[in-house]
C-alpha cells in the first residue's frame, strides 16, 4: 500500500480503511489531502481483494470542511475556471464499491458534504454535522445544499444551510443522516464489521445495489424501477447468482467468486 502524508490507507482484510490524517487542520480537505483520498480510493477500487470501503477521521474530527487558509486568497475567476470543489473532491462518487463514512467528532462544510457523498453513513456519540458556510460569507459549494435536502429534507436542510448551526450524532440520526449511532471507541470497528459484511457477498451483486440505489436520487419513480429491473435481470448473468441460489437450496454457505 502507498505511503499518504495526509491520509492513511490499508486493508483490513476485505475491506479497505482510509484515516483523514491531518490532525494539526481538524482533517481541513487541503489540495494534496483530497489528492491523495483520490489516489487512495481508486487503488481500492482496483484492488480485486477488497469489497468495500470505509473512511474515517480521527476521534475529534471526520473533516472540518475545505481549508479556508488555502482558500481565502482566492479570486472568483480563478476557482470558476478551475472548476474548484469539482472533479477532485467528486472522486468518491465515481468509486462503484461501497464506501461507509465513519464520522466522529466534527464534519462540517466540505466535511459534512464528503461524507454525504459517501453511500452510508455510521456516527460516533460526538459526531457534529453542519454546514457553516454562511459564516464565512459563501455558501455549500460541493453539494451540501442539494443532498442534505435530499437526506433530511428541506426545513432541517435550510436551519443548517443558513444557520449554520451543528447538529449532533442525536439529531442526524432521527433525521435520517445517519444510519446509526456507536460509541466513539467502537466506530471503526463496528464501519469494519459493516464494510466485511458487504464485501462477504457477490461484488456484481453488491456494485449493482449500489448503483440502483444511488439511481432513485436521480431519476422518476418509473424509470428507476425499470432501471433497477434491468440490472435485477443482468445478474443472471453471473456465477454467482447460481451460485447463492444452489447454496440456499442445498442449505449451505455459498462461495461467491465475483464472476
Ligand atoms: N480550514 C483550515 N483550517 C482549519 C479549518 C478549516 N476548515 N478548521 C479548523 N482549522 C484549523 C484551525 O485554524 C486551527 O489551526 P491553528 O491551530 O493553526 O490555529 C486548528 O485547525 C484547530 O482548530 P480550532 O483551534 O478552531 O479548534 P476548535 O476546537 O476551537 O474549533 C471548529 C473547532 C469549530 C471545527 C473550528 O475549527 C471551525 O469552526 N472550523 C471551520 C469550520 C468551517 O467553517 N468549515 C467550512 C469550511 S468552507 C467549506 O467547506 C466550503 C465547502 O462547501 C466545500
Amino acid at each position: 500500500m502507498a505511503e499518504y502524508g495526509m491520509i492513511k490507507a490499508e486493508a483490513r482484510g476485505k475491506v479497505g480503511l482510509i484515516t483523514l490524517d491531518r490532525p494539526s487542520a481538524l482533517n481541513a480537505l487541503c489540495d494534496q489531502l483530497m489528492t491523495e483520498l483520490g489516489q487512495a480510493l481508486g487503488a481500492f477500487e482496483a484492488d480485486p481483494a477488497i469489497g468495500a470501503i470505509v473512511l474515517t477521521g480521527s476521534e475529534k474530527a471526520f473533516a472540518a470542511g475545505a481549508d479556508i487558509k488555502e482558500m481565502k486568497d482566492r479570486t472568483y475567476p480563478a476557482i470558476h475556471f478551475e472548476d474548484f470543489i469539482g472533479n477532485k473532491w467528486e472522486t468518491v462518487l465515481t468509486i462503484k464499491k461501497p464506501v461507509i463514512a465513519a464520522v466522529a467528532g466534527f464534519a462540517l462544510g466540505g466535511g459534512c458534504e464528503l461524507a454525504m457523498m459517501c453511500d452510508i453513513i455510521i456516527a460516533a456519540e460526538n459526531a457534529r454535522f453542519g454546514q457553516p458556510e454562511i459564516k464565512l460569507g459563501i455558501i455549500p459549494g460541493a453539494g451540501g445544499s442539494q443532498r442534505l435536502i435530499r437526506a433530511v429534507g428541506k426545513s432541517k436542510a435550510m436551519d443548517l444551510v443558513l444557520t449554520g448551526r451543528m447538529m449532533d450524532a442525536a439529531e442526524a440520526e432521527r433525521s435520517n443522516l445517519v444510519t446509526r449511532v456507536v460509541p466513539v471507541e467502537s466506530l471503526v470497528e463496528e464501519a469494519l464489521k459493516m464494510g466485511e459484511a458487504i464485501a462477504s457477498y457477490s461484488l456484481p451483486s453488491v456494485v449493482l445495489a449500489k448503483e440502483a440505489v444511488n439511481a432513485a436520487y436521480e431519476m422518476t419513480l418509473r424509470e428507476g424501477v425499470r432501471f433497477e429491473r434491468r440490472l435485477f435481470h443482468s445478474l443472471f448473468a453471473t456465477e454467482d447468482q447460481k451460485e447463492g441460489m444452489a447454496a440456499f437450496a442445498e442449505k449451505r454457505k455459498p462461495a461467491f467468486r465475483n464472476a
